[in-house]
Formats: C-alpha cells, structure tokens, sequence
C-alpha cells in the first residue's frame, strides 16, 4: 500500500496522477472541510480516489511520485446544511425514495422533531446540490446519539464516493459534538466499511416496522451497544 500526504489549500476538486511502480494511475476522491489533511490510501492502482485541490502540495512516500495534477470538471464542495438547501434536499429525497419515503419507521422519528442542521451535510456540484445526508437526535434505549438518514446522492453524481464521504463527515462531526452513537437503518454491506455494526437484533424499537438485521450503529460510548436497548424516539 503506497501513503500519499497533500496539504491543501482550498477545496476545489481534481484528477491526480500517480506513478507506481512504472505504472500510472489516478486518484480521485472528495474531502471536505472538518479542518484536518487527509490521509489518502491508494491500495491498488485501479483505486479511484477524489482529491480536491489541483494546487496542492504533494508529499509523498515509497516509490510514488505526483505527475499530474488537472483541474476536474466536478467541482465538488461540502457543505454544513441550512435552510436555503430544504428544496434541493426535498427533491433529491424524493427521486431517491418516491412518496413511500414517509412511511418508513426512521422517517416517523424524523417527524418527531427537527434534524441537527449542525451536523447535517450537503453536498454542491458547481454550486448545485446533488446529494444530502442529515442527523436526527435521539434517544435509544439510554443512549443520546444520532439517526443518520436520509442520505441520497443524485443519479449523475452516483458511485464517485460521496455517498460514503457524508456518512464520514457526519459521523465524525457527530463524535465531535459528543454523541453517543450514530444509528441509522440501511444495507450492511454499504455502511459496514464505514463503521457501522449490528445493533443486537430487535433491541431497539421503533415506531414502526423494520428489519432488524438492517439496524445499525456506530458507538461512540464504550457502552453504547449494552445501552442501546429499548425505545428510539427523537430527543431535543
Ligand atoms: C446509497 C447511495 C447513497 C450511495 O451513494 P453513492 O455516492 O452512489 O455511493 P458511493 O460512491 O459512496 O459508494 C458506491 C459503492 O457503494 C455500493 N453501493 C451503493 N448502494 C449500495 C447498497 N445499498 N448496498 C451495498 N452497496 C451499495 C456501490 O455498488 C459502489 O460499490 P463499489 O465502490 O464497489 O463500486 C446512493 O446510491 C443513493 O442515493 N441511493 C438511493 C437512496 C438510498 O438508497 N439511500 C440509502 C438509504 S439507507
């Protein structure tokens, strides 16, 4: 595995490429703005990785060596949610999940109070929103953390990492401000690499039906899974 180090100096995406042993290959991957480097991990050459500034300073390790840096037609930024994105976001929920997005169980938390606009995110293309993420505080069992969802990405913007670069950012803002868990319902083999374990199957209830082998969560407390047992409602 090579380690690439960038320092950064502003958020503007691009294409970079690499020689790895003779070979080329690109990287190409959001980040955003919690404030710290990132750390990239190219494991393969045919890893796609998105960086986001085409001024950047490489410095890197082993036998890779930057030999590009192109500016990228995306031009992707991440950004804290506010009320001026509401319609942006309601579109995209809805050609992501139709109508039937309010019947499910974690919508019906949703309903029971606002979402942390702190620690929800959005996601601009040339300045367009094309996918969102939000967190809901709640209560579960004793446990004060947070239900990640909705998280949709428009079509034109799938499979490019930035479904998986929200949950990142989210969680992490959500360590940050001292929750206790992040929970969500959704496909393990997605949320799985991101952190994300089983909840203790039918532990938690909701206020509706769900699969309980969908149930997830990040734990940030220690105790968080011996704790995450019983009701999950919103909490103010
Ligand atoms: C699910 C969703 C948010 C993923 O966003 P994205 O930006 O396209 O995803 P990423 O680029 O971060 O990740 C893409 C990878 O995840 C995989 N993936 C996408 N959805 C998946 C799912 N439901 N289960 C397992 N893997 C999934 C893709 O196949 C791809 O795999 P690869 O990297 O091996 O090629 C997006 O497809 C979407 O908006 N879907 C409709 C709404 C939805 O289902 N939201 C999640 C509710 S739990």
């Amino acid at each position: 595995m090579c380690h690439v180090v960038l320092a950064l100096h502003n958020f503007q995406c691009c294409r970079v490429h690499f020689a790895l042993d003779g070979g080329n290959f690109s990287c190409y991957r959001p980040f955003t703005v919690l404030g710290f480097l990132p750390d990239v991990h190219c494991q393969k050459p045919a890893t796609t990785l998105m960086l986001p500034n085409a001024q950047g300073v490489f410095e890197t390790h082993q036998s890779v060596h930057p030999v590009s840096a192109i500016m990228y037609k995306h031009d992707l930024v991440y950004l804290t949610e506010d009320a001026s994105h509401d319609a942006a976001i309601e579109h995209i929920n809805e050609e992501a999940f139709g109508p039937g997005r309010f019947t499910r169980a974690a919508a019906r938390i949703r309903e029971q109070g606002p979402h942390d606009l702190s620690l929800s995110f959005i996601c601009t293309d040339n300045g367009e929103t094309i996918a969102s993420v939000r967190m809901t505080p709640v209560l579960a069992g004793t446990v004060k953390g947070h239900l990640l969802g909705p998280l949709a990405v428009r079509p034109s913007h799938k499979n490019q990492g930035i479904g998986r670069e929200l949950v990142r950012i989210a969680v992490e803002a959500a360590r940050r401000k001292g929750s206790e868990a992040v929970i969500l319902v959704g496909d393990p083999p997605y949320y799985g690499p991101l952190g994300f374990q089983k909840v203790a199957y039918n532990a938690l209830s909701f206020p509706g039906p769900v699969d309980p082998g969908r149930v997830l969560v990040v734990p940030i407390a220690e105790d968080a899974h011996e704790r995450l047992k019983g009701i999950i409602a919103w909490h103010g």
